[in-house]
Formats: C-alpha cells, structure tokens, sequence
C-alpha cells in the first residue's frame, strides 16, 4: 500500500529564528501522526539547521531544487551528493515556480529528477496546468507531457522511485485549491500514465491545501498525501494537515 505523506515547502520564508521556532512548534505539537511520512523543504541555507533540530524526530527533511550536475563549476547549484551530506531524503523538482521564472524546461527538470534518483536522493516531481491550460481543456496534455519528459529519460521504474506532486498553477498561494473531484481526475489520469509501474508511487496534490480542506482531498482514491506551501509555516497547521492524511 502507499503511504499517504504531507510534505511542506517553505518556499523563500523564514529567518534562522523563524525555522526554529517553527521546527520546534512541530516536534512539540507531535501528537496523533503515526503512519504519515511527513517531511519540510526549507530553503537550502536553514537546511544543516534543520537537520540538527529534527535529528530525534520521525520528521524527514528536503532541499526546494537539486543540480542536475554531479560537481563542479556551477556558481550557485546544489549537488544531490551534497543535500545527502546534510541528510535530506528528498528534493522538489520542477515546482511550477522554477519552471515559470527560472525558465526551467521539463528537460531540465527530467535532468534534476535523474541526478537525485541516481544518487538516492526521492526526487518530488511537480506537475500542473496554468489557468489558461484549463480553460482550454489541455490539462490532460500539460500533465502528461511533463510527466513524459521525465518518463522518457529515466523510465517508469525511474520515475517510479520518485513521488509525484500534482500541483494545479492556478490553485496556489491563491486560496482557490482544486476540488477534490477535480484533482482526483488528474491523479488517476497521472496513475494511469504510470501503469502498474506505479502502483506504489505516492501522488501528491498540491495548491492551498488547508486544515480544513485536506480529509477531503486524502479521502480520494488516488491523492496520497500533499505538498503544502503557505500552511505548512504554521506549525498548528501544518499537524492539522498532516493528521488528516493518517
Ligand atoms: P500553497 O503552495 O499551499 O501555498 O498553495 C503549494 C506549493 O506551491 O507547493
């Protein structure tokens, strides 16, 4: 079976104090989570710090992007090596953000979710639609074909040792999270790409995930947890969240 998982992405929030503080609201507040897998992104500079906090809790930590170089002269970049240096267990990948105003390319991205696979490190794969794509009815199509880039490069044992973020652009940091129904829609169409494949391949959605809108969207078939922006920087709600998903 898959285990449902909730992973927060801090996103560029947060000071040194703030990330204590926050960590330390959630080894406190851990009551009720059993089986989830939960893990936080902070950016990549608080990461050694959070490694240090979380060091006896069941909590997992991750970095936001990774090189798709292994080393070398890339001012700048992150290694996969050296995020496992630290500890992380994993690292967002092609978050519609980085594909927006980085200009990444769902090559590039394919590039980043190979180095982690290859080094161990469980690539989380974002993919989603913009409001316009919708509107027109390519959601399937957008999906789809970022999904295949990384298909193409690494196979779907490859992008099978990954987790999956459906993450409709349209739904966040806006407050306008998808309906359950509808991301459902869009989870079994991505388990249906991945065949039997990815049976085991935990989906996660994302795009204003709430306290009060996650049970909802878990009780669906084919969603297996969340990535969790904006409430996953409120350590009460972040547990919320990650308590629904049990
Ligand atoms: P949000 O962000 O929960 O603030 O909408 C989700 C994400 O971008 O991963």
């Amino acid at each position: 079976m898959r285990r449902p998982t909730v992973v927060g992405n801090w996103k560029m929030n947060a000071s040194l104090e703030d990330t204590a503080a926050l960590v330390s609201g959630l080894t406190s507040g851990w009551t009720g989570v059993h089986q989830a897998e939960v893990a936080v992104c902070p950016p990549y500079v608080y990461l050694a710090k959070v490694a240090e906090l979380l060091e006896e809790s069941n909590i997992a930590f991750g970095a936001q992007d990774v090189s798709e170089h292994e080393s070398g002269a890339y001012t700048g970049q992150i290694s996969a090596d050296m995020l496992l240096d630290l500890g992380c267990k994993y690292a967002i990948v092609g978050h519609s953000e980085r594909r927006e105003y980085q200009g990444e390319s769902s090559e590039l991205v394919a590039a980043k979710f190979e180095a982690a696979i290859k080094k161990g490190l469980v690539p989380i794969l974002c993919v989603g639609e913009t409001l316009e794509e919708r509107e027109q009815e390519r959601t399937f199509d957008v999906v789809g074909q970022q999904l295949r880039a990384v298909i193409d490069r690494v196979g779907l044992e490859g992008v099978a040792k990954g987790v999956i973020a459906y993450e409709p652009v349209w739904a966040i940091g806006t407050g306008r999270s998808a309906t359950p129904e509808m991301a459902q829609e869009v989870h079994a169409y991505i388990r249906e790409v991945m065949g039997p494949e990815g049976e085991h391949t935990a989906i996660l959605y994302g795009g204003s995930v709430k306290p009060d809108s996650a049970a909802a969207l878990f009780a669906q078939q084919d969603i297996d947890g969340a990535l969790v922006g904006g409430a996953s920087l409120k350590a009460e709600d972040f547990l919320a969240i990650c308590r629904a998903a049990e």
